[in-house]
């Protein structure tokens, strides 16, 4: 039977190491035996971007990038957003048990009892300007919560720590929909407990009338579908920043807030917001051949293509432009879909997408979605980073509870490539350049 080991020749020392293999992987701590002589360091992993570098070991999300599976606890991604709510999947992620009916209506009930948010936070929205970015204010506000509970930072508490994420389930929509509201110069809204997780936040946001607020039930529909979908996807960019912020044991709300920061960014999470300025400046079918001759000679990126762990369609993409339909059939069909469905089809029968295994990822059809339902163009980013915050708070104490992990404060190393040892020069010896 073949050992679970590399032997790796050291030919600058002519001595052979035997490194354990597991679970697909060699342990990059396992390098530093590798040394040329008793002072050297030893080897070092250089793995920029993390291309090929396994952070963790987590229960919780499933990708198969070539063969497009996306599993949350074992749930393949496509049943889940047929049948199940956003707040059950937001249990199961945080549990790792689909919920009994007592379970849920429990777990519910203690998120709808967190609805109303500390005193001042209304206020620290309303201080923005109108064309303040959703996500700059969410993640403002986010944080700030973290003055509003200060018992937060006893993150050694798994009772203190459930609180917290609690309260982080129930009042990021809540901060979302106020800051929508503000962008939209309206007034703020109580939450609607008649309303489920989901309608109370569409409430939130559209209700323009003094009486309740009836969600579009295909609308309400298609809300659930978007937020199961954004809710986690294993270490992307984001959950790796709430990994590395919580790993300094900061409290959970600079931990999200974080998070909100780096899914804000164009390559991430901003690429929703991207495509559909993408969409709006191209316009029309006829302008695509320009679009994608820029593409090719790399003036621009096709924003909503391309993955990192994606090399064939994006599950939640397929799932996406589906919801996208049955959401025209209520709100009208959005101008810019054929435009959308136009690249995708040159895109995708064009050699340079092709061989790079470009494929429109989650973000490609969901700010129409949004913008079609009457969301401010520049919210997408923010409803993002409401779904999201189930698995970053799942991913947060998963790490925390590890015990490879929880006391082990993410602090990567570098290869130095400055000036070697040099003396301090006055100001009066220094040369003009
Ligand atoms: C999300 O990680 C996650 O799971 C993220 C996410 C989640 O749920 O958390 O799935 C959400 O962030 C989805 C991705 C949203 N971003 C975008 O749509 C922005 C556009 N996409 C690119 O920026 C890019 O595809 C990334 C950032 C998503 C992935 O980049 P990689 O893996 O680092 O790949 P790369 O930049 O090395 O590209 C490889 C090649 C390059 O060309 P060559 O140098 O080989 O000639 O593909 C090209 C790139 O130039 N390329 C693109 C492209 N994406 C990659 N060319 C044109 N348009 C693109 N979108």
């Amino acid at each position: 039977m073949a050992s679970e080991t590399l032997t790796i020749v050291d030919n600058r020392t002519g001595r052979s190491h035997e490194i354990p293999i597991r679970d697909g992987s060699v342990k990059a701590t396992d390098l530093r035996q590798i040394k040329v002589s008793a002072d050297d360091f030893g080897l070092v992993s250089y793995d920029p971007g993390f291309m090929d570098t396994a952070v963790c070991q987590s229960k919780i999300t499933y990708v198969d990038g070539d063969r497009g599976i996306l599993r949350y606890r074992g749930y393949p991604i496509e049943q889940l957003a047929e049948a199940s709510t956003y707040l059950e999947v937001v249990y199961l992620l945080l549990h790792g048990e689909l919920p009994t009916q007592t379970e849920l209506e429990n777990f519910t009930e203690e998120v709808r009892d967190q609805t109303k948010l500390p005193d001042g936070v209304e206020r620290f929205i309303a201080t923005f300007s109108h064309d303040a970015k959703p996500t700059g204010m969410l993640q403002a506000a986010a944080a700030s919560l973290g003055s509003c509970y200060p018992e937060a930072r006893q993150i050694d508490s798994e009772e203190i720590r459930r609180q917290q994420i609690v309260r982080l389930i129930a009042q990021m929509p809540i901060l979302a929909a106020l800051c929508a509201r503000h962008k939209m110069g309206l007034k703020f809204l109580p939450p609607d407990k008649s309303l489920t997780h989901t309608g109370n936040f569409l409430s939130m946001v559209f209700n323009r009338s003094e009486g309740p607020y009836v969600p579009h039930p295909v609308l309400e529909r298609a809300m659930e579908v978007l937020l199961i979908l954004h809710a986690d996807h294993e270490q992307n960019c984001s959950t790796n920043t709430v990994r590395c912020v919580g790993s300094a044991h900061a409290d959970p709300y600079a931990t999200i807030s974080a998070g909100i920061g780096a899914l804000s960014g164009p390559l991430h999470g901003g690429a929703n917001e991207a495509v559909l300025q993408m969409l709006h400046q191209i316009g029309s079918v006829e302008k695509i051949p320009e679009v994608i001759k820029r593409v090719k000679a790399k003036e621009t990126l096709l924003m909503g293509f391309g993955h990192r762990i994606y090399k064939s369609y994006d599950p939640r993409a397929k799932i996406i432009k589906q919801t996208a339909y049955e959401v025209f059939e209520v709100t009208g069909n959005n101008q810019l879909l054929d435009v959308a469905l136009e690249l995708e089809r040159i895109a995708l029968e064009d050699d340079y997408f092709l061989s790079r295994k470009l494929y429109p990822n989650v973000d490609f059809y969901s700010g129409l979605i949004y913008e079609s339902m009457g969301f401010p163009r520049d919210m997408p980013t923010a409803i993002f980073a409401v779904a999201r915050t189930a698995g970053w708070l799942s991913q947060w104490e998963e790490m925390l509870v590890d015990p490879e992990q929880r006391s082990k404060i993410a602090r990567p190393r570098q290869i130095y490539k400055g000036a070697e040892k040099r003396d301090y020069v006055p100001i009066s010896q220094r040369r003009e350049a």
